[in-house]
């Protein structure tokens, strides 16, 4: 049965003190709980503890054995207890199986090491407990152990005993002085290499900060401890906020179902979220690794110092510190290449899961497994709702509501509504409007129309599967106008450059030389919205030309290829329905002004000099899922097609601007350093189309001989990424090649298998057959998993949408077996399946097929019961 936000109730029963010991044992751990709790609900007589998967050994209610039945009943979700007093110890014997433990949550043992994971319902999966993030509690955590190469035995805190006891076996006390709910706990025990560094906080206290790895990889530490510290001071320049315990522990670790966890003091990371050097990491990886090093660091004020009071305000803290750890990377790299990537996320997955089944408000209603709800929605759609309050309170405003959010919030469990009222009292506004943002699902449309003397803007709200009804939203839409000439002016009222758009429709008068001018709208897509404005292919390029800002540029790009996209998909259909054409005349697809709309746009970034990193973002085409999401009765193949006519196009035009560009890169030993990441990224770019241009010509390229010169990831990768496109046998050779070198490194070979996995190949799925039985995949592995069959369904296209149905199959039989072991796993690849009543019904039909034979599928977890349920439900 699903939860549902409304049903929160206080819990009746707080644990106030935790005292758990561990005697570690892969098959067997014994697990002792010694627990004060104190009565909360007067009246209340039973405690109902969770616990899953356990096996229950003996309860002591103040010191005394209680009985089965008598004193407390054992059920499949956990133990209830009568106890009709205020206060009690409770003593708690059970047993796990690490080892067994496939699912990744709780505590596994893998690989040699145990690791914990708990947020959001894991660690009744190692104790009975009030498994709920508002019950806050003190712990003291031993750990005993027989195995002397388990050289760290970590848990949260700080370490008040280490002792080797008479029979041989290790004691390691931990202590940790903050409260904290029981998702943040960790525990962490094996051989790992180990980087000490420290860092003095502004109110002078001593950090010793440690980054443990697997041996042999310390060299691979130094990005993540620099990113560590720097995340440190930005915080505590930006928003005041100090470290508060004396050591800050980070482990990587191999098996990992998400990117990382912000566990109080001993954060465990994705071991490809940590591990970095030029030989064997793509800037892509350096700039993911200080991302989320930061992320997890912020987490320390912005989720365990103030944590959720339930899991229905999720956003609370991760909208809030995705937002955080973004603009600490807009401060760290280039502001609008981050923007840029924030954006492409919305457009791309976020966009398309609120359009889908599983549509959800950023605040969820109604749970049924909470791991799925760890989703883009919350994630990054919480981030921009963060970011609107940001821009509407100005940054000083911002910062003084955070402020007052910490002074009166600290050491508590709230809510997002806490979160906003902060932000409305320190700024004396008025938000309740604005909190709409949190209740309701879907992307709003905002549509833009040019009448005689003003805008027209009028807002859209569709329904959702999950919300029939909705409102008119507070909007803030950074806009102004550009005159014939192409001189920009803003024209909201207080000429902010933002227009609050708060009902359904409103208008702004323009003066007499607008009248005939061009929107530039949504800059710095100042909210997460869809825009609908009709503008010609010419307008495109006058925004392109004139607009000042590089965002709005980018953007203008995105739009003319959208649009011929469009029209290459929509003269597809005539040619599908007429047996005489000639498909393969792409050329035929565009008409010459079309054609010259590219030439132009290729002219302007020839004569403009714009910075190398807007050069690659203006030279890339929109990905297919973000396209996708335009469509209704979506036709893959087509879609897929016209991507590619498109693609060729922009390469041919684009062949001398590249060629130059080619030309003039300088060549410098790598360094992880903005100007060479936005040279690279530009190479990548650039390379990739060449190749392309040159492969239209029949003519050959030389990128064997570049990937051989490459010293490093992010090059090898690019030409890599150019042959999967455009020379097919180039890149089977240099997949040998990177094999040769790199086979022995995991990390590394999670691209190789991606790689693989979304090349354009007939055989492709025998290929994933073979990969699957290579020696350094494992079904057991997340990250493997990601790598070959996640690449597959996200994002090859081609194969994974094969019009016989055979791509939906396969994911769907390699489903059937993976949710049996991990089903967290397993709930995030059937992504793109759930989006099936946006395709044709050919395709629909295929995937729902599929779907249905895997919603039989005996035991069944809770995670894809929920999804596809839903799923199947709309169709
Ligand atoms: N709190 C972690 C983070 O955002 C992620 C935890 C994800 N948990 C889950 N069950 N999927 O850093
Ligand atoms: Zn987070």
């Amino acid at each position: 049965v699903a939860k549902r936000r409304d049903d929160y109730r206080p819990s009746d029963f707080f644990i106030d003190t935790v005292d758990i010991s561990f005697i570690l044992s892969p098959e067997n751990t014994e697990v002792c709980n010694i627990m004060e709790v104190t009565r909360n609900i007067s009246g209340c007589d039973i405690l109902k503890l969770d616990g899953e998967q356990l096996n229950f050994v003996s309860l002591m209610i103040n010191g005394r054995l209680a009985k089965e039945n008598i004193d407390y009943t054992l059920h499949e979700n956990g133990l209830d207890i009568n106890l009709d007093v205020d206060h009690a110890t409770l003593e708690i014997k059970n047993t796990i199986s690490p080892i067994n433990n496939t699912s990744l949550e709780g505590l596994y043992y893998v690989s040699g090491a145990y690791c914990t994971q708990c947020e959001a319902e894991g660690f009744r999966k190692i104790t009975y407990f009030l498994d709920r993030p508002d019950v806050l509690s003190k712990y003291r955590v031993t750990i005993i152990c027989d195995r002397p190469e388990l050289t760290y035995l970590l848990s949260n805190g700080n370490k008040l005993e280490d002792t080797l006891l008479e029979d041989g076996r290790r004691k390691v006390v931990w202590e940790d002085p903050h409260r904290k709910p029981a998702y943040l706990f960790a525990l962490v025990a094996g051989h790992f290499d180990r980087l000490e560094d420290s860092f003095t906080t502004s109110e002078g206290r001593e950090v010793l900060l440690e980054v443990f790895v697997d041996s042999g990889r310390l060299h691979q530490a130094g990005h993540a401890m620099s990113s560590l510290k720097k995340a440190m001071k930005w915080d505590e320049d930006t928003f005041g906020l100090a470290y508060d315990l004396d050591r800050y522990m980070i482990v990587a670790v191999d098996f990992f179902n998400m990117g990382a966890m912000e566990n109080k003091g001993l954060n465990v990371f994705n071991s490809k979220f940590v591990l970095a050097e030029p030989k064997s990491a793509t800037d892509e990886d350096y700039f993911n690794i200080e991302s989320i090093i930061a992320h997890e660091y912020f987490h320390n004020w912005t989720g365990n110092r103030v944590t959720c009071r339930d899991w229905f305000q999720l956003s609370l803290k991760e909208g809030l510190t995705v937002f955080r750890d973004q603009r600490f990377s807009e401060d760290m790299s280039s502001a609008l290449g981050c923007r840029i990537k924030q954006v492409k996320v919305m457009r791309e997955h976020q966009f398309a899961e609120d359009a889908g089944p599983m549509s959800h408000p950023i605040r969820p209603d109604e749970v049924l497994e909470m791991n799925n709800f760890y989703t883009v929605t919350v994630y990054d759609k919480g981030a921009e709702v963060i970011r609107m309050l940001h821009t509407l309170l100005t940054p000083a405003g911002f910062r003084r509501g955070m402020d007052l959010y910490f002074a009166r919030h600290d050491g508590q469990a709230v809510t997002c509504d806490d979160f906003v009222q902060a932000m409305e009292d320190a700024n004396d506004a008025n938000l309740s409007q604005f909190k709409l943002w949190y209740s309701q699902s879907g992307t709003p449309e905002v549509k833009l129309a040019l009448e005689q003397n003003q805008l027209r803007l009028t807002q859209t709200n569709k329904p959702t599967p999950d919300q029939a009804v909705k409102q008119a939203l507070y909007i803030p839409i950074k806009l102004s106008m550009l005159d014939e000439k192409g001189l920009e002016h803003t024209v909201d009222e207080e000429h902010l450059g933002t227009f609050v758009l708060s009902q359904e429709a409103a208008t702004i008068s323009l003066p007499e030389r607008l009248q005939h001018g061009v929107p530039v709208i949504l800059t710095d897509f100042s909210a997460p919205v869809k825009i609908d404005y009709q503008y010609t292919l010419d307008e495109i390029l006058h925004v392109l030309r004139f607009a000042q800002s590089h965002y709005a540029k980018w953007d203008a790009s995105q739009m003319l290829y959208s649009r011929l996209i469009r029209l290459a998909y929509d003269s597809n259909e005539d040619n599908d329905n007429d047996n005489n054409s000639d498909n393969n005349n792409d050329n035929n697809k565009y008409n010459a002004g079309q054609i010259q709309s590219l030439t132009n746009l290729i002219e302007y970034l020839e004569q403009a000099t714009l910075p190398d990193d807007v050069v690659a973002q203006i030279l890339c085409i929109p990905s297919f899922e973000t396209l996708a999401i335009e469509y209704t009765q979506l036709n893959p193949s087509r879609l897929q097609s016209a991507h590619q006519e498109l693609t060729l196009l922009l390469a041919r035009t684009a062949k001398d601007c590249c060629e130059r560009r080619l030309k003039e890169q300088r060549v410098l030993p790598y360094r992880y350093e903005q100007s060479e990441v936005n040279r690279r990224t530009l190479f990548a770019v650039c390379i990739r189309l060449h190749v392309l241009a040159l492969s239209q010509e029949g003519k050959g390229n030389d990128l064997l001989s570049a990937y051989a010169q490459a010293d490093n990831m992010t090059d090898k990768l690019a030409l890599l990424k150019a042959a999967q496109q455009a020379d097919i046998n180039a890149f089977d050779a240099l997949m040998i090649d990177f094999e040769e070198e790199f086979g022995h490194d995991a990390v590394v070979m999670d691209k190789w298998f991606a790689l693989h996995a979304t090349a354009p190949r007939d055989d492709i799925l025998s290929r994933l057959d073979l990969l699957q039985a290579h020696s350094q995949y494992s079904v057991k592995n997340p990250n493997k998993v990601r790598a070959l069959i996640g690449s597959f369904a996200f994002y090859n296209t081609q194969g994974f949408h094969a019009a016989d149905g055979s791509g939906y199959k396969y994911v769907v039989d390699f489903l059937m077996k993976l949710d049996a072991i991990n089903p967290q796993v397993a709930s995030r690849i059937i992504t793109p399946l759930l989006q099936m009543n946006r395709y044709e019904s050919t395709y629909k039909s295929l995937i729902e097929s599929q779907l249905s034979r895997l919603f039989t599928q005996k035991n069944l977890s809770k995670d894809l019961f929920e999804k596809l349920s839903k799923t199947l439900a709309q169709s």
